[in-house]
C-alpha cells in the first residue's frame, strides 16, 4: 500500500481499521453483482434480445431495450465502485491526510497547554494532535470526548485510548467518556479545539436536513466557541455544511475564518475550516468585553 504524509497506509489502517466498515461491503457487494449481471448481457445478448421480441413490438425495440439495460447495468457497476473504493479511502487513508492537514492549520503548538478533540471516534485527529504534541515537545495534552456506547457503531474511549497505545502518545491523550454535544469544561479553557466528521451528525435524530437540526450544529459550534480560549484556534474538517459554519463563526466574531478547498469525502463535499476566537472583543467604540458570549449567542 501506498504512504500517506510520511506514514505508511497498511500500518494506519491496521491500527484505526475501517469504522462503519460496512458501507463500503455493501457497495462493494452490489459493484459485483451488478458487474456480472453486466458480463451476463453481454454474453446472453442474443437470447435476452430474442424473448424480449415476445414483449416489444420489434426487433430493433428489443435490440435497443437490451442495449440500454446492459449498458446501465455496466454503468452502475463502475459508479459502485467508485464509490466503495470513495468511501474506504475516506474513512482512514484521507481521514489520516486530513488530519494532519487540520493539525498543520494550528500556527504555533509549542505554546499549547490544553487541546479538544469533539467527537474523537476512533482517534485518528485525536492522535495526530498528540503526535504533534509530542513532536514539537509540548507538555501539552489533548482530550477527546466519546460516548460509552456510540448508537451507530462501537467506538468507545476504551478502543480509541488502544489506538493512542498503539500510536506511543498515551501520555498525551485523554478520552473522557461523554456527550461531545455538550460539553463538560469551563468557559475559555482550550488554546485549540480541533473536530473531524462531528458536527454534521449533530441534530440527525431532527431530520438531516431539518432546521431543528440546523440549531442543533449551531448550538454545538457555539460550545466549541465557548470553551475556547480568547486568541485560541479551532479547526473543523466536515461534510456539507461548511457555509453553515462560516457564517455563524461571522455572527460569533470570530477571527481569520478561513476555508479550504473543497474535498470529496465519502462521495461528498468536505471542507477544512479554521478560525481564531478575538483576544479582546469590541462591543462599543470605546468598550471592551472580554466575556465574548453575551453579546453573541443567543
Ligand atoms: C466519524 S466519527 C469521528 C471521527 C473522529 N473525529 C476521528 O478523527 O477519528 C463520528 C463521531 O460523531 C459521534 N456521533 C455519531 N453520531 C452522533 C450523533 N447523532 N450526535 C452526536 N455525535 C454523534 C460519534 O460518537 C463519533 O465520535
Amino acid at each position: 500500500m501506498g504512504k500517506s504524509t510520511g506514514r505508511d497506509l497498511t500500518q494506519i489502517y491496521a491500527i484505526y481499521g475501517v469504522d462503519d466498515w460496512h458501507t463500503p461491503l455493501f457497495l462493494l457487494a452490489h459493484a459485483i453483482a451488478f458487474s456480472i449481471l453486466s458480463v451476463l448481457f453481454l454474453i446472453y445478448f442474443e437470447p435476452i434480445c430474442y424473448n424480449l421480441q415476445q414483449l416489444l413490438p420489434g426487433p430493433a425495440y428489443a435490440r435497443f431495450a437490451a442495449g440500454f439495460t446492459g449498458s446501465v447495468t455496466a454503468l452502475s457497476a463502475v459508479c459502485l465502485f467508485f464509490a466503495a473504493a470513495n468511501f474506504f479511502y475516506s474513512a482512514v487513508s484521507l481521514h489520516w491526510e486530513m488530519s494532519q492537514r487540520i493539525v498543520s492549520s494550528v500556527p504555533d503548538w509549542s505554546s499549547v497547554k490544553h487541546a479538544l478533540d469533539l467527537g474523537c471516534g476512533r482517534g485518528i485527529l485525536l492522535n495526530a494532535v498528540a503526535l504533534q504534541l509530542k513532536k514539537s515537545g509540548s507538555s501539552g495534552r489533548v482530550v477527546g470526548l466519546e460516548p460509552t456506547r456510540n448508537r451507530t457503531s462501537f467506538l468507545n474511549p476504551t478502543r480509541t485510548l488502544r489506538t493512542a497505545t498503539l500510536e506511543g502518545v498515551q501520555e498525551y491523550v485523554t478520552c473522557r467518556p461523554g456527550d461531545p454535544r455538550t460539553l463538560p469544561f469551563t468557559d475559555n479553557y482550550f488554546d485549540v479545539v480541533v473536530s473531524a466528521l462531528f458536527l454534521h451528525m449533530v441534530g440527525k435524530e431532527f431530520g438531516v436536513k431539518s432546521a431543528a437540526a440546523a440549531a442543533e450544529r449551531m448550538r454545538v459550534l457555539g460550545e466549541a466557541v465557548r470553551v475556547l480560549k480568547p486568541g485560541g484556534v479551532g479547526v473543523i474538517w466536515d461534510l456539507v455544511h461548511a457555509p453553515e459554519y462560516v457564517q455563524r463563526l461571522h455572527e460569533l466574531n470570530m477571527e481569520d475564518i478561513k476555508v479550504s478547498e473543497r474535498v470529496t469525502a465519502f462521495m461528498v463535499s468536505s471542507h477544512v475550516v479554521s478560525f481564531r476566537k478575538p483576544s479582546q472583543h469590541f462591543v462599543g467604540s470605546n468598550e471592551v468585553r472580554l466575556d465574548w458570549r453575551f453579546n453573541n449567542l443567543c
